[in-house]
């Protein structure tokens, strides 16, 4: 790096330099090296809008943060297919980033939406890895476009919140690369980010801050990352084996406790110091690409245009009958639901966002050409039934020509450390529209979600449009859909099931012990219902508009598929046309019967005609040989299908595709064979993982990696007390409608944890004397926690001082 004296090397630290540069400072900050110029870098949150905080810090966006822009959060964002709006959105992100002094964005979030019940799932693009890692990847160049590091999260198979620091993603190879690794690998190849953050959970029995497999064989030796690998917060485990692995930084600060072992790690031999210095070049290198000088002034207003536009593109229009929608401008609505008052504009826990504004349902209504008559709560928002709102939102309907319905999924519906238990509406919501059917002349529903929901309520309105969480511009957004200001051309990056059971996942969603088995392999969302015939209630990549489009003329050849589409309709609109490809001959291996592969949106005036490509890439016709460790094209025939949604594609063509033959499926997969896989017995999996199932671990002594939730079958009646204590509270917050984010985070956290957020006052020698007191051997525990806890303090003190103490600065040298 660049520190005025040329090139430094890691040679120029100390051992304790380098081990200590290897770990937080603060629950925000990385250390510094003043000596030789390495400033110290601010990380913060996040995925949808910058959480920078000034004053109490913590990681689940508890304390208030500086305000900033709200963006749509990326669940939203998705639905509009369009990379350049990411790209923006992300230039957006990493100015406010400059202007807020961070350096490292933590963000984008892509973890593949496994099931519709993960309590982050607003947080995550698409059940679809080409189309999470495209648009994952506009906003990575968008962000670093600023001059800052983007990092994006979770690498990897980070698909649910429960154990979420406890749990081991047990995956086959195959699934792993094709459908978890994917997104990352896009990501990583077209927009090289700076940073990225490994998971919390274990995947295949290492911990993802430790898996070589993951952070060295894939991530830096395949795709060529070069960045800093930073475990989530709390998330790493063994400081040296992180190291070795390929994790950079342990974040958020585990005090000196890790340069501690690092440094014993390297004395003892157990480390090599090559293998330190790996890391610490990366960290290095990470601060001499972050420019300290740079500048932005960011334009408030603008954002928050930039925030509305973002989520017009994402409105996704799912039902629109006798032409309900546009509404003409004078149309006498009457605005029911809370969330028309309140809006639900993004999730909760880290990501959350202290927006510039705020407009509400009813701020941009007075604003629009609609005329409200009146406005009635209708329900309360954490359910349960109450006549006299119900009544009050009757006579509001009957009053209007449209009823314009708010509903939505309460906050405790969408938080990071919890997930959901089932996709549907509360009752008295359902019950609510149910009613208003027989006295409203029309009825509209707008929903407020970062997830699926079921609809057995869909009958009851005549148009429904999705808001997803739309940021802090969401309502001005969706408005200007309602009136057609704005022609909606959100698509669904999701799979809409009639019913949860029918998920792929369901049997074995959430892991709930030990293990997270991902037994439905490949058939993850459409993969799933295309492929076993499962009928939807929308298919991934549908969305209606105001207008119509019409395909044909495609034409495919070795680079990819030329087309045309043709606005038949009367207006102006945006089409998302899609590319999926799918075996045509036998085929070697099993898999599903289509996937996306490309898509594009194209903007077409009334009657006007686009002729477009989609090429193919290197991910068009692979699949991962578990066999040969490696990628493969099988020969033969491929089909190519183009059109609306995954389950409307109009336009189909044969490729004869060159490539290795690919001997006889191996036997065994019956299930995967014919992609029944929600029931997949042991044998098959365990054929298909190519290894032992590992069996649950029988009950015994707890260990540090327990989580606290576990301390319920403790052997101490302390830490059973403490279990309960903490489950009774987090009831209680639940029933209040507003999630305890730390008490969850807690109830997910294993003890070693403890060792790696509270800056160096409980060490890993501790920790493991609080398992001795959780194991029932009390004095011999305290014992060992005030031993542990004044040699701690005391080797604290001694290597804070050897930090300080000056070091010789090297001569300059023109060779460095
Ligand atoms: C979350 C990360 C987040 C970090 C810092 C963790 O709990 O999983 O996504 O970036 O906290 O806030």
């Amino acid at each position: 790096m660049s520190t005025g004296r040329g090139t430094l090397m890691s040679d120029e630290l100390t051992l304790l330099e380098k081990a200590a540069l290897l770990s937080g400072a603060s629950v925000w900050e990385s250390r510094a090296v003043p000596r030789l110029g390495i400033r110290s870098m601010t990380l913060a949150d996040g995925p949808h809008g910058i959480r920078k905080q000034v004053g109490s810090s913590d990681h689940l966006g508890i304390n208030a943060s500086t305000p900033a822009t709200c963006f749509p959060t990326a669940a939203t964002v998705a639905n509009s297919w369009d990379v350049d709006l990411a790209h923006q959105v992300g230039a957006a992100l990493g100015a406010e980033a400059v202007d807020l002094g961070v350096d490292v964005v933590l963000g984008p979030g892509l973890n593949i939406k496994r099931s519709p019940l993960c309590g982050r799932n607003f947080e995550y693009f698409s059940e679809d890895p080409y189309l999470s890692g495209t648009l994952a990847a506009g906003y990575v160049s968008g962000i670093q476009s600023q001059g800052v590091s983007a990092c994006p999260k979770h690498f990897a198979v980070n698909s649910q919140e429960l154990r979420r620091m406890a749990s081991d993603s047990v995956i086959d190879e195959r699934t792993l690369r094709e459908i978890y690794l994917t997104a990352f690998e896009i990501v990583v190849r077209d927009a090289q980010p700076k940073a990225l953050m490994s998971a919390y959970n274990k995947v295949n029995g290492t911990y993802a801050h430790e898996n070589a497999h993951l952070l060295q064989d894939v991530l830096r030796t395949e795709w060529g990352f070069d960045g800093v690998v930073v475990s989530d917060w709390g998330g790493s485990n063994d400081a040296v084996a992180a190291v070795r692995a390929g994790g950079t930084l342990e974040m958020p600060s585990p005090g000196l406790d890790s340069a501690r072992q690092l440094v014993a790690a390297v004395e003892q031999g157990r480390l090599t110091e090559a293998e330190l210095d790996a890391r610490v070049a990366e960290m290095i290198s990470l601060v001499a690409r972050i420019d300290p000088s740079r500048d932005a002034t960011v334009d408030t207003d603008a954002h928050h245009a930039l925030a509305r536009r973002a989520a017009e593109a994402s409105q996704v229009l799912l039902k629109n009958d006798h032409g309900t929608l546009p509404l003409a401008a004078g149309t006498r609505v009457a605005v029911i639901g809370d969330f028309a008052q309140t809006p639900r504009y993004q999730g909760a826990g880290s990501s959350v966002v202290n927006p510039t504004r705020l407009t509400t349902t009813l701020d941009a209504l007075a604003a629009s050409s609609l005329e409200v008559v009146r406005h009635a709560q209708g329900f309360v928002r954490t359910g349960g039934a109450d006549p006299s709102l119900l009544a009050e939102a009757l006579t509001a309907a009957a009053a209007a020509d449209v009823a314009l319905v708010y509903l939505g999924l309460d906050e405790t519906s969408e938080s990071e450390g919890n997930d959901r238990t089932h996709l549907r509406l509360a009752d008295n919501q359902v019950a609510l529209l149910a009613a208003l059917r027989g006295v409203a002349t029309r009825v509209v529903v707008v929903l407020s979600a970062g997830s699926v929901v079921e609809m057995p309520w869909l009958g009851d309105t005549d148009a429904l449009v999705h808001g997803y969480l739309g940021g802090q511009a969401g309502a001005e957004a969706t408005v200007n859909v309602l009136t057609g200001a704005v022609n909606p051309s959100g698509r669904l990056a999701e799979t809409y099931p009639v019913r949860l059971e029918d998920t792929a996942s369901h049997a074995y969603y959430p892991g709930r012990h030990e293990t997270a088995e991902y037994r439905e392999g490949i058939y993850v969302g459409y993969r799933h219902t295309v492929t076993a015939a499962v009928p939807t209630l929308f298919p991934f990549g549908f969305g209606l508009g105001y207008t119509t489009f019409a395909y044909a003329d495609l034409v495919v050849d070795a680079h990819g598929a030329t087309f045309t589409v043709t606005n038949t309709g009367a207006v102006a609109g945006a089409e998302v046309t899609q590319m999926y490809v799918g075996r045509h001959a036998p085929s070697g291996v099993h898999r599903a019967a289509r996937e996306l592969k490309g898509f594009r949106k194209v903007h077409l005036e009334p009657g006007e005609t686009a002729t477009l490509t989609i090429p193919f890439d290197r991910y068009t016709f692979r699949h991962f040989a578990v066999a040969h460790d490696a990628w493969q094209v099988e020969a033969g025939e491929f089909s190519v299908q183009v059109g609306p949604n995954v389950e409307d594609l109009p336009l189909a063509a044969v490729l004869e595709v060159a490539g290795e033959e690919v001997a006889d499926r191996p036997a065994g997969l019956a299930s995967y064979d014919a992609a029944a896989v929600t029931a997949v017995p042991d044998a098959e999996f365990s054929a298909l993982l190519g290894r032992e199932l590992v069996a649950r671990a029988p009950r015994g002594p707890l260990d540090v990696n327990a989580p606290l939730r576990a301390l319920h079958g403790a052997r101490s009646p302390l830490a059973r007390l403490a279990a309960w204590v903490l489950a009774r509270l987090i009831g209680r917050s639940m029933r209040r409608g507003k999630p305890d984010l730390n008490l969850l985070f807690l109830y997910n956290m294993p003890l070693r944890a403890m060792a790696k957020m509270t800056n160096g006052t409980v060490t890993t020698e501790m920790v493991d004397s609080m398992v001795t007191v959780v194991n029932g051997r009390f004095f011999r525990g305290v014992g060992g926690l005030v031993a542990g806890y004044v040699r701690g303090r005391r080797s604290t003190r001694r290597l804070s001082a050897e930090l300080a103490r000056p070091v010789p600065v090297p001569a300059p040298s023109a060779a460095r």
